[in-house]
């Protein structure tokens, strides 16, 4: 599975980087970054809850 966040949606609500600090960090700026865009198996279920629950709709798995 990969995750990627889209910058222009992203308002840096911090919300995934609470649900899944494994995958999503936030930059000096304060916008989501992704570290792992491969993610993980065992994160899998909180990457799609982090896109679920982001405000912006900024977050897209495939
Ligand atoms: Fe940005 Fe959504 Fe995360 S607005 S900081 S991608 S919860």
């Amino acid at each position: 599975m990969k995750v990627t966040v889209d910058d222009d949606r992203c308002r840096g609500h911090g919300v995934c980087c609470s649900v899944c600090p494994e995958v999503f960090d936030l930059s000096d700026d304060g916008y989501a970054v992704v570290d792992t865009p491969e993610v993980p198996a065992e994160h899998e279920e909180a990457v799609r809850s982090a896109a679920a629950l982001c405000p912006e709709h900024a977050i897209t798995v495939t």
